[in-house]
């Protein structure tokens, strides 16, 4: 497997854009010690302070429905959840969609993009951003993220996360490719910090309030309405 490592990038996920148009294979994996402009979901900033956190994006191009590469981000969640959990014995969860969250603050965000041509996936990258060693975060995040840390105060050696990760992702990647997401739902349920909950969603066209109460076949989050009215939500913002 490839490993491109930088010092400073803008962003590894813009990186890793320009490697796959270039061809480079599945696998490929660009890491960076700083983001100089890391991208967060819906056009947010995600900030990767120097040596102190994780930034890492996968290449991956699986000979799956461009429909189903979505399921790339609750598999990588997973797998840094298995990896997390046996590394540090904290109680790491995962916020659907997209988050891992410790002590009800984010401590990790994934970002998967994708490239395809009619039904033919080109390339999806698969981005994750994880604080490990910061002491503290600015004012206007600190109420809501969390390093391993600032949770804990011991300091964590990220190239064994880093490698611990890969390892569980690359087992994962492996089963979803034959067997889809469905063998995952026990494990997306296990770990779902919203389940039962009463959640806030906001999607593209809406936004609605009611209780999360299962995740569904396809990974989709099903939310009980105020109303009595079930309802799927594919993808947007959840809080809690
Ligand atoms: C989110 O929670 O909004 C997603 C955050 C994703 C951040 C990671 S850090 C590595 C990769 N490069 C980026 O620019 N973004 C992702």
């Amino acid at each position: 497997r490839k490993i491109f490592y930088y010092n400073s990038v803008t962003s590894t996920n813009i990186i890793a854009k320009e490697l796959a148009e270039n061809g480079l294979e599945e696998g490929t994996v660009i890491i960076a010690e700083e983001q100089t402009l890391g991208k967060g979901r819906m056009g947010r900033k995600w900030s990767t302070p120097n040596g102190e956190a994780i930034a890492m994006t996968i290449i991956l191009r699986p000979e799956i429905s461009p429909f189903m590469a979505p399921s790339i981000t609750p598999i990588l969640a997973v797998s840094a959840v298995e990896a997390l959990r046996k590394l540090t014995g904290f109680d790491v969860k995962i916020k659907w969609p997209n988050d891992i969250v410790l002590d009800s603050k984010k401590l990790c965000g994934i970002l998967t993009e994708m490239n395809s041509d009619m039904d033919m996936i080109n390339y999806i990258i698969v981005g994750m951003g994880l604080n490990v060693n910061q002491e503290n975060f600015d004012d206007e995040i600190k109420e809501v993220a969390v390093s391993l840390k600032s949770f804990s105060g011991i300091n964590f050696k990220r190239k064994i996360i880093i490698a611990e990760i890969l390892n569980e992702f690359e087992k994962n990647y492996e089963i979803f490719k034959v067997k889809g997401i469905s063998e995952f739902l026990d494990k997306l349920k296990e770990y779902s910090v919203l389940l039962g909950k009463r959640v806030k969603v906001i999607s593209i066209n809406n936004s609605f309030e009611g209780e999360a109460i299962d995740i569904d076949k396809d990974g989709s989050l099903i939310v009980k309405k105020d109303n009595g009215e079930i309802t799927k939500v594919l993808s947007g913002d959840v809080s809690v």
